[in-house]
């Protein structure tokens, strides 16, 4: 791992531990619509906004040695939002990933897409494919990108796999264990979230990874997230290494 940046390791060592850094951050990129509105711009502009942010959290993620990153980029129930912002936030999906996929394979970052691909329009679709294909090899921070996702219904649809091995005679109840569900699930082979950062002061996790949430750390940020930068990052990661975490276990410091 990269040497992590001297504010954080000032923080652990000022707890007095060293605590290591998250290797999986999700965020939840809430308050696009509320950051346009106080300036008078349409919530268009909050999303096209809110991507440059999620560019600047990559670059920043992948130079301080995290490994995994997830953005809630659209969800199942996005669809009920007015066309007309429906339609931008397919442009720019479909942005990102025709002029950022060659700097992010460049970069040596690896892309996963996770959600219900069924719905997509196939140009989408096929893009998303692509930039999942492209760099399904690389080696460096892991992209993921959770669109047309519910934590809900990706829990359904790998019910359904289970329930059809069963079915095959491929598998028996019992075989259904904590890990063959994870195996089931979108994210499959990626290590749970250590911490789940969500933005605009917004307090719940709207269907987003609840599985894979079991034991992670939640950070609320008052920023709307077109102003989530590196340092509401930096901060979120310095209040993330002085958590204890105990996995339902005791506290190292008391055993
Ligand atoms: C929530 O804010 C944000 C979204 C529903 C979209 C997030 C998408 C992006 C930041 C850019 C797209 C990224 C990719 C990779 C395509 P909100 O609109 O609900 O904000 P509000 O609660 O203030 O209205």
């Amino acid at each position: 791992m990269t040497a992590r940046p001297e504010r954080i390791q000032d923080v652990s060592q000022a707890a007095g531990e060293e605590r290591p850094l998250p290797k999986h951050v999700a965020f939840i990129m809430d308050g696009n619509g509320r950051w346009a509105k106080s300036r008078g711009l349409a919530r268009t502009e909050g999303h096209r906004r809110g991507l440059e942010a999620l560019r600047g959290v990559v670059r920043h993620a992948g130079k301080i040695g995290v490994e995994v990153v997830t953005f809630f980029s659209f969800s199942s129930e996005n669809w009920r939002r007015p066309q007309q912002e429906v339609s931008f936030l397919m442009t720019l999906l479909r942005r990102f990933m025709q002029r950022d996929l060659s700097e992010l394979h460049e970069a040596n970052v690896r892309i996963r897409i996770i959600g219900e691909r069924e719905d997509l329009e196939p140009g989408i679709r096929s893009l998303l494919e692509e930039a999942e294909s492209l760099t399904k090899d690389n080696t460096g921070l892991t992209l993921v990108v959770a669109f047309n996702y519910g934590s809900r219904d990706e829990i359904v649809r790998a019910a359904r796999k289970l329930s059809l091995k069963v079915a095959a005679g491929e598998l028996t109840a019992d075989q259904i264990t904590e890990d063959a569900v994870s195996e089931a699930l979108d994210t499959s082979g990626l290590p749970d979230p250590d911490l789940l950062i969500r933005t605009s002061g917004e307090i719940r996790l709207s269907n987003f990874l609840l599985w894979q949430s079991a034991y992670t750390e939640f950070h609320f940020s008052p920023l709307n997230w077109p102003d989530f930068d590196e340092t509401a990052f930096d901060r979120a990661i310095a209040d993330y290494c002085g958590r204890d975490r105990r996995f339902g276990g005791l506290s190292a410091k008391v055993v």
